[in-house]
């Protein structure tokens, strides 16, 4: 686009009245005063007029011209003035036009403009509230019958917002009067927005029918956008860099008492180019105010089966022109979550389900990302656009939030607008419309296929780039069809049981104390732990969930789950069952007793003497063979699912032993993937393959495996909510230290000092690899295994030791443990991921 020529607008009446002189109008604008970065975008072809003044003024920053060249041009009826009536000088002039006029901008074409009309009518005895006029562009009707009445209420104006897509040169705006009335304007601005604010083509949401669907609509570029609603969900007022006013939603909230606002987050970056096209924000999107603040679920839940959540949805209802096309855009901004797809969530649009948001790689896996979905949408005949978000079932978090919400009304060009006067050198139309929908269903769905797969790739190879998006093809052919319900939930009570592991309920009453409180060793979401001698002295572990429990079918799911993968299978490093009970409404398991607890417990927060470094990779090699035995061993492809360090427990040797299996999924894994809606795990360690994709595969374990190692070099919690928000998620933390090389600067400083350079590096190898992105970039636990053997070697090699290796200290005479469990700091961590309290 060219700097050079002078920017002119051309304030002349129509050739109806051509007695009347051509004025020539020329601006001299002072860029400067625009203070907007320069990073690829300055706003051209800029136009800020003062109309009905022959002085310039400034507001808020930006000098509106004035028309000086007019004065002699126009006698008073043109003009109107009350200097008294407002203070902004700005609304203190206006331009009156009894007839058909225009103003003629020299605009550059190829570009989306943004058009602004001011309109302030001053108090009686000035009549300017009583002008009806028409105004358009060429095609199109901007305002029709418009007036002015009830605008100066809080000595504001009323101000009109349009998006116009120019392709040749010039732009005229026509004032036309109805008849025995006139027009007026106070101010215009009219500038070039940046490239890809506003794409040709987007989704378009049918919600009237038996099943609501997306579809493609093309041709924004041949229509006129006027602004309706423009909202800073959750926040305040504010102003952006293309002077777009944001305020707040509240007034149009449904349901109130579903929702409140986050706490603001302050530290918002864009990954977006400037003139990228979504679906990530860029610097122009909307401003950091916007994609800072959020409206928020009040209830937000970690448990599925709790229902509270899916009737606490977020509303809003917002007046918009009936039985009419709007465009609508909707901003995102996770920054409650410290992975990608914790938060999966439901959109819906008259209350019809739109698509699931915040997940399946539509954002990148670095929060925050701002980004947004555009739709078009025709409203109803009830005068208001319903929008909201629910929490949904999917996803590990049931919460639901909205950053941001604009409603444009699409303008439909129309023949009834009188064509421009012709000019002398040109017969060019402003405007083309393109209008032509694409013919032949087959030939969308072809295009919405490839698109959708050009998609995949492009969020694959490039994540910060989506240079291709469109909403619609998320969802056709995205994650919702081809997920399968949870093969696990449909297993029949019991098949292969073995019941000569059933102990009669009078005898675990004994040996607990009849469940006395005295014998509680742990407590979890589903009961407590107790501590019990069995007649025949064997010490061990009383897993009771609480009473009643079991008609909720996840619990006696897992009971089952347990008893059967516990029984099929027997390995140093797996914990195998004593017995269970099921009389009654009792689902008890019984354990060894573990006498050292669980690795966390040696870890941090602790009275355990530390462990040390060498002891800690040989409790890792021990996990990791019994890992490697689930998926590999004799009865082989058991995937644990919920790997953690308070899943691996150790006897008095300090002998690793991995536990818990009540999630864990049975079944050939070679040759078929699982699918599940429900994501199961513990947050910190949930692999976020897992979570795009719903998929599980013993890769899953791996990547919680390596986060068990991280922490065992780190000795600090996964998730730890007190320190700065780049250090919170240790696997993102550790990631980033081990890449700018300084991984040693966060290893616990107990073993700093004794671990052995050569071992380090290999373990923290070790470490990147099972935490790769891509599942298949990760090792099998079997070279996990050897790599941790390697590093232990390197280990011993230097130090030497006196701590017997996990190998040699095998021949444990009884088998004690102490089952794992969800402890209350577990649920606490999944809490704090989510700070949305206000
Ligand atoms: C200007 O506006 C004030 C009200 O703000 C009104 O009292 C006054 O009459 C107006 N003056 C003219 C000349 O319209
Ligand atoms: C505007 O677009 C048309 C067709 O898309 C093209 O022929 C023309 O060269 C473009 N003009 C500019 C200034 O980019
Ligand atoms: C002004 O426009 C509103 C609609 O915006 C309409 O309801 C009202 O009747 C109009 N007033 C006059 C005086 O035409
Ligand atoms: C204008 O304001 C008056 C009173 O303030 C109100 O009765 C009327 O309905 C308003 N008209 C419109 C179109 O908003
Ligand atoms: C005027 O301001 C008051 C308070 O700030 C607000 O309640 C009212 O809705 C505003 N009216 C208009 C027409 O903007
Ligand atoms: C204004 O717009 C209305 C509605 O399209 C139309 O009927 C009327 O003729 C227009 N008047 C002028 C002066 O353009
Ligand atoms: C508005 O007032 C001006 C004088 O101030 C007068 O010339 C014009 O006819 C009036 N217009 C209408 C529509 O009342
Ligand atoms: C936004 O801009 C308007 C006028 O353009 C100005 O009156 C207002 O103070 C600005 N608000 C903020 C929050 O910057
Ligand atoms: C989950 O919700 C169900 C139903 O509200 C409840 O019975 C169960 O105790 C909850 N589980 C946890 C771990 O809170
Ligand atoms: C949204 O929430 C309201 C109030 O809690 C409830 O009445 C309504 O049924 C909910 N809508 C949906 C679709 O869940
Ligand atoms: C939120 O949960 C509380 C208690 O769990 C319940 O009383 C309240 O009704 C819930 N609110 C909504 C909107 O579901
Ligand atoms: C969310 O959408 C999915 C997919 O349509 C649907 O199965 C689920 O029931 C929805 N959840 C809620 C809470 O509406």
């Amino acid at each position: 686009m060219g700097h050079h020529y002078v920017p002119m607008a051309t304030v002349q009446p129509s050739r109806i009245q051509y007695s009347q002189c051509v004025v020539l109008l020329v601006f001299l604008l002072q860029f400067s005063s625009l203070q907007l970065p320069s990073l690829g975008y300055d706003i051209q072809d800029k136009y800020f007029i003062n109309c009905g003044s022959d002085t310039s003024v400034r507001e808020s920053g930006k000098v509106y011209a004035g028309e000086s060249a007019l004065k002699t041009n126009f006698d008073s009826s043109y003009t109107a003035s009350n200097q008294s009536a407002v203070s902004s000088p700005l609304y203190q002039t206006a331009r009156i036009f009894g007839k058909e006029s225009w103003y003629k901008f020299n605009t550059e074409p190829n570009g989306t403009y943004l058009v602004r009309l001011h309109f302030f009518p001053f108090p009686p005895p000035s009549n300017l509230s009583s002008a009806t006029f028409n105004v358009s562009v060429p095609g199109f009707w901007l305002l029709q019958n418009f007036n002015a009445t009830n605008a100066t209420n809080n000595n504001s104006a009323l101000v009109k917002e349009f998006y116009i897509q120019i392709t040749s040169p010039g732009l005229r705006i026509t004032f036309r009067p109805l008849p025995s009335s006139f027009a007026f304007v106070n101010a215009i601005e009219l500038f070039l927005l940046p490239l890809h604010l506003i794409v040709d083509q987007v989704a378009r949401f049918t919600y009237g029918i038996s099943t609501p669907k997306l579809s493609t609509y093309n041709g924004l570029y041949s229509r006129v956008l006027e602004t309706k609603h423009r909202l800073n969900v959750g926040g305040q007022t504010t102003n952006d860099s293309l002077l777009r006013k944001w305020i707040p939603d509240d007034t149009y909230l449904a349901y109130p008492e579903n929702a409140h606002n986050s706490s603001p987050y302050n530290d918002i970056k864009y990954r977006a180019k400037v003139d990228s096209d979504g679906p990530n924000a860029n610097l122009f999107t909307a401003p950091t105010d916007v994609y800072g603040t959020a409206k928020v679920t009040k209830n937000m839940s970690t448990n599925a089966s709790d229902v509270e959540y899916k009737l606490s949805n977020i509303t809003w209802s917002l007046p918009v022109e009936k039985n009419t096309d709007h465009f609508l855009r909707l901003h995102f901004c996770d920054f409650f979550s410290l992975q990608t797809d914790l938060t999966v969530f439901n959109l819906s649009i008259y209350d019809a389900h739109v698509m699931a948001v915040n997940e399946d790689g539509s954002v990148p896996s670095v929060l925050p990302t701002p980004y947004y979905y555009d739709f078009v949408v025709h409203s109803d005949d009830s005068g208001f656009m319903r929008v909201g978000v629910t929490p949904s079932a999917s996803g590990y978090i049931h919460f639901a939030f909205l950053n941001g919400l604009e409603i444009m009304r699409v303008i439909e060009s129309s023949t009834s607008v009188p064509p421009d006067p012709v000019d002398s050198n040109s017969k060019h139309k402003l405007l083309v419309v393109l209008g032509s929908v694409v013919g032949g269903l087959v030939l969308v769905v072809v295009v919405v296929a490839l698109g959708f797969l050009w998609h995949l790739k492009l969020s694959k190879e490039k994540p910060f780039e989506n240079s291709n998006w469109l909403p619609v093809l998320v969802t056709a052919g995205g994650s919702s069809h081809n997920r399968l319900t949870d093969l696990t939930s449909q297993g029949s009570p019991l098949p292969n049981i073995n019941l000569g592991l059933r102990i009669p309920l009078i005898e675990l009453q004994s040996a607990t104390k009849n469940f006395h409180a005295s014998q509680i060793i742990g407590k979890g979401s589903f009961g407590n732990v107790y501590k019990g001698v069995l007649r025949n002295g064997m010490i061990v572990a009383v897993k009771r969930s609480q009473p009643g429990s079991g008609d909720s079918g996840q619990g006696l799911l897992e009971f089952q789950t347990e008893i059967m993968v516990l029984s099929k299978i027997h390995h140093k490093h797996l914990v195998s069952l004593i017995g269970y009970c099921d009389e009654r409404f009792e689902m008890i398991l019984v354990y060894e007793y573990m006498e050292k607890g669980t690795l966390r417990d040696h870890l941090y927060n602790t009275t355990f003497p530390s462990l040390s470094g060498e002891q800690r990779i040989a409790i890792c090699v021990g996990a990791a063979k019994g890992l490697h035995y689930l998926h590999k061993g004799a009865v082989g492809g058991i995937i644990h699912r919920d790997v953690k360090s308070t899943n691996i427990l150790l006897d008095e040797n300090h002998v690793a032993k991995v536990s818990d299996f009540g999630i864990s999924r049975t079944g050939p894994l070679e040759h078929q993937s699982h699918v599940s809606t429900t994501v199961k795990g513990t947050l910190g360690y949930l692999d976020p393959e897992y979570l795009r994709r719903r998929k599980l595969t013993e890769k899953s374990d791996v990547y919680s495996f390596g986060i068990v190692l991280l922490e065992v070099l780190c000795a600090r919690p996964v998730i730890d909510s007190s320190l700065p928000r780049e250090q919170r998620n240790l696997a993102e933390w550790g990631l980033l230290c081990k890449n700018k090389g300084i991984l040693e600067g966060i290893i616990d400083p107990s073993i700093k000092d004794q671990i052995d350079q050569n071992s380090l590096r290999k373990f923290s190898e070790t470490v990147e690899k099972c935490l790769q992105e891509d599942g298949t970039d990760r090792p099998t636990m079997g070279d996990v295994l050897w790599d941790l053997e390697y590093a232990l070697l390197l280990q011993r090699g230097v130090h030497g030791s006196s701590y017997s290796s996990v190998s040699t200290s095998l021949q444990l005479s009884n088998v004690r443990r102490l089952p794992s469990f969800s402890t209350p700091s577990e649920v606490d961590d999944s809490s704090k991921v989510l700070n949305p309290a206000a």
